[in-house]
């Protein structure tokens, strides 16, 4: 804020609260006199008369008034001028978060302590996860945790870097990047159709025979190396399974020529440096939990 709205604004405050005095002081100060009328008459007679305030109505207000200007000594207020406490906005948030920190912070150490398995078993550990879940990752996995196109549903039997417990706590610990380069420049419009007959013949599904048998080379050429010879992909480079029905982005023939041909670059932020250790650690057994069920997923259209 610059200098000149702080003082804009104290001396419109300053003028307000003198003014006020002065209007209190001008309307207690005319004297009752037995004709200070408004001048107004109705029905003949009935005058209104001009007395002034009575005087608990007027200490209210000479009260408000002294209030104000405490306040503005105590409190911030007046531009620069930080109050003689030394309250702020900031100071008060950060002192709630240290205090929730010394209320939640032991509860989720004291967790932190067993490892996810067990953790994954416990229901209360289930609970304070599933509220972290919601605050912190829904917004991307979805509330359920079964994802959406591009975010991976974490309910499933597929995992792309992969489900056991360690695992998945370092995913959210350090986030993931799913690089795929672009095939399009490499491989030419054909090559894109042939080598998608391809997967979709590795994902056992109606594809072109011609085409596909002429994209299997292209394929062990440019795309085994990650998705590995059968296309079962690997999970040390989080290169997802082709033979499956599970998609992560669009499964359709379409969409595989696209993904193909645009490639990929799909990130999900570290959690570690936000949530710190405990809170990944409880985190991770709720997400071990959900996979535990051990539904699949399709995203076939
Ligand atoms: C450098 C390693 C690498 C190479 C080479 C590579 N891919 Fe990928 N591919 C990936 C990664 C990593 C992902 C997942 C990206 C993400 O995180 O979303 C992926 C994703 C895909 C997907 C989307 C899967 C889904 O579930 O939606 C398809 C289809 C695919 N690759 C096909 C191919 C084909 C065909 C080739 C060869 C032309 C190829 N890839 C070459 C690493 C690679
Ligand atoms: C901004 C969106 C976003 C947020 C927030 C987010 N994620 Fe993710 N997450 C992703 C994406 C995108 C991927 C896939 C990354 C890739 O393709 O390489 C992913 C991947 C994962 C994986 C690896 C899945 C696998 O199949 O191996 C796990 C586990 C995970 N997230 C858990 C979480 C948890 C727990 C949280 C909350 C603390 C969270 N994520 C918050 C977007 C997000």
């Amino acid at each position: 804020m610059s200098n000149f709205w702080g003082w804009f604004i104290s001396i419109i405050t300053v003028i307000n609260i003198a003014g006020c005095l002065w209007l209190i002081r001008w309307t207690s100060k005319k004297a009752p006199g037995e004709e200070d009328t408004t001048g107004h008459v109705w029905d003949g007679d009935l005058k209104e008369l001009n007395n002034p305030l009575p005087r608990w109505w007027l200490w209210t207000f000479y009260l408000t008034i002294a209030f104000a200007v405490i306040y503005l000594v105590i409190f911030p207020g007046m531009g620069k001028f930080g109050g003689t406490s030394g309250w702020t906005q900031v100071g008060q948030y950060d002192q709630e978060v240290q205090a929730a920190e010394a209320k939640y912070g032991e509860l989720f150490a004291r967790m932190a302590a067993t490892d996810i398995e067990t953790l994954a078993m416990d229901e209360n550990a289930l609970r304070a996860g599933r509220n972290l879940f919601v605050n912190n990752c829904a917004m991307c996995h979805g509330s359920d945790g079964r994802g959406a196109r591009s975010f991976p549903n974490l309910t499933d039997s597929e995992w792309m870097y992969g489900g056991d417990p360690s695992t998945i706590e370092l995913s959210i610990m350090m986030g993931r990047n799913g690089v795929m380069p672009a095939w399009g420049p490499a491989l030419g419009a054909d090559g894109v159709a042939q080598v998608t007959e391809h997967v979709l013949e590795l994902n056992g599904r109606e594809h072109d025979a011609t085409l596909a048998a002429a994209g299997t080379e292209k394929f062990a050429m440019f795309c085994a190396a990650c998705h590995g010879p059968q296309g079962k992909g690997n999970q040390a480079l989080g290169a997802p399974d082709l033979t499956n029905d599970i998609w992560l982005h669009s499964g359709s023939r379409e969409g595989i020529a696209q993904t193909i041909s645009g490639g990929l670059n799909n990130r999900m932020p570290a959690q570690g440096e936000i949530l710190g250790e405990d809170r990944v650690r409880v985190l991770a057994a709720y997400v071990y939990s959900l996979s535990l069920g051990g539904e699949r997923g399709t995203n076939t259209e």
